[in-house]
């Protein structure tokens, strides 16, 4: 007989799940929708041009800035590519705070222009200057590729409009200008001589800098980011993103697509939908759309959690007393998850220190396991729906037909860090591709955003 727990518990498990039909529909689904977005401007699922329209060799070199927002924190960085697929990164955090993600669009710019006014003054010595190829009459010194990680309809390599906010920034009154030149506009006003280069996705980003160094191998078909958010850009025939017009004889074969796969199926019909996931969307300011990304992606999968767990305490099933922390959205982050997800002691003594420090709760062993099946497939889900989509874009790109080995850059701290994440997904690829999976390689970007920005603004 399962006690009442085991039994709601059970039940979450199986309304978790995804069957094999499902991960197929999904795939498929994708297809039908990156076609859509290629084909007409203004679909749900974007597919927005990047304006990148090479992929870079491995010999690229220069000295570049970056600006990277668009997770937790805002980085900036110095780039130095070295050639031959190797670079150098000097970078500084800052976090950013719920005021400026939520506040006005010059409170955030003015933020990023000090920081760059800080970076710039601790860690730029005169030979930085010297190695600048554009210094010159123009006053402009250092040409900084500018990582903003959000859904921007661009018109050009630096230059575009955010369709919306994602992954709980709210700033209205940034969207409509061009988000370069409300950047440039605050460095200039700081009288920095730093020219905004190039608008960069982090997808693009992680996709070139993956092709940087595997040196060009020429396989590398996608970057995707798996962390705060979740999305992925890769490489179109430019004659297939048939909205920019028929290509003239001035455009490269190529264009990079970012697609914001984060609002992939915001209309559910292929997505299976649970009370939960609707509660979490109800919660953020971006409600009814990037219904894909919360299900995936590291801002959530918290969130998810910590609902999952107040629904069974508010039926009486589980912490017979819940605590202010479990009553407070957003409590929870994935490093939670990772936490519990990695707990392989008999007794469950990590999950027992976690929920007491995270939610300030006790345990039973009982309630512990049951915390960690419903950690176990929130995780599963998350990583198969990755799985599920990658095989829509091979199917889009017809990649395992083109080469040997498809190549595929990734980052984010999901990827990173959550416990099992990677062979996760290569499970959903085996269901799915069966042995083709094996000639799909994943390889980790690293600082993706960064490299990816200079090798941008060195195109530019
Ligand atoms: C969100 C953004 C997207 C970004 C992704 C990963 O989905 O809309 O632009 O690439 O997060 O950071």
């Amino acid at each position: 007989m399962s006690t009442p727990l085991q039994a709601a518990t059970s039940q979450v498990v199986e309304e978790f799940s995804l069957s094999t039909e499902t991960l197929r529909a999904i795939a498929a689904e994708f297809v039908v929708e990156a076609q859509r977005g290629l084909r007409l401007p203004g679909q749900s699922m974007p597919m927005l041009p990047s304006y990148v329209t090479s992929v870079p060799t491995g010999e690229e070199k220069g000295v570049f800035l970056a600006v990277d927002l668009g997770g937790t924190n805002l980085r900036v960085c110095s780039v130095h590519l070295d050639g031959n697929g190797k670079f150098k990164i000097v970078a500084s955090k800052s976090p950013l705070t719920k005021k400026l993600m939520t506040g006005t669009a010059e409170g955030l710019f003015s933020f990023i222009a000090e920081q760059v006014r800080d970076f710039l003054a601790k860690h730029i010595d005169e030979r930085f200057a010297e190695e600048q190829p554009h210094a010159g009459s123009t006053g402009h010194y250092f040409k900084l590729g500018f990582t903003f990680s959000f859904p921007v309809v661009q018109t050009g390599i630096n230059s575009g409009t955010l369709l919306r906010w994602t992954k709980g920034f709210d700033i209205p009154d940034a969207i409509g200008p061009d988000v370069c030149e409300l950047l440039q506009e605050q460095l200039d006003k700081l009288k920095l001589p730093v020219h905004v280069a190039a608008l960069v996705n982090d997808t693009v980003g992680t996709l070139l800098t993956r092709a940087y160094t595997s040196a060009g191998n020429g396989s590398t078909i996608a970057g995707i980011i798996l962390g705060t958010g979740t999305n992925c850009a890769y490489v179109e025939d430019r004659a297939a993103v048939t909205k920019l017009g028929d290509p003239t004889p001035a455009d490269r074969d190529i264009m990079i697509i970012n697609i914001e796969w984060g609002s992939f199926n915001n209309n559910n019909t292929v997505l299976t939908r649970t009370p939960i996931d609707d509660a979490v969307d109800a919660e953020t300011p971006n409600k009814g759309v990037h219904i894909f990304e919360k299900r995936v992606s590291g801002m959530f999968l918290g969130e998810i959690i910590r609902l999952l767990l107040l629904d069974l305490s508010a039926k009486g099933l589980i912490f017979c007393q819940p605590s202010h922390e479990l009553l407070t959205p957003w409590t929870l982050d994935t490093s939670f998850l990772s936490a519990v997800e990695s707990d392989t002691s008999v007794d469950l003594s990590t999950i027992e220190s976690t929920v007491s420090s995270s939610l300030g709760l006790p345990t039973t062993l009982a309630e512990r396991e049951s915390i960690q099946q419903l950690v176990k497939i929130i995780g599963k889900r998350s990583a198969y729906l990755a799985a599920a989509i990658i095989v829509g874009l091979l199917t889009q790109t017809k990649a395992l037909d083109k080469y040997p080995t498809v190549d595929i850059g990734m980052d984010g701290s999901v990827f990173q860090l959550y416990p099992g994440y990677a062979s996760m997904i290569r499970d959903g690829l085996r269901i799915l591709l069966g042995k083709d999976a094996s000639r799909v390689t994943i390889g980790l970007a690293e600082d993706g955003s960064g490299v990816g920005a200079a090798l941008c603004a060195l195109v530019a």
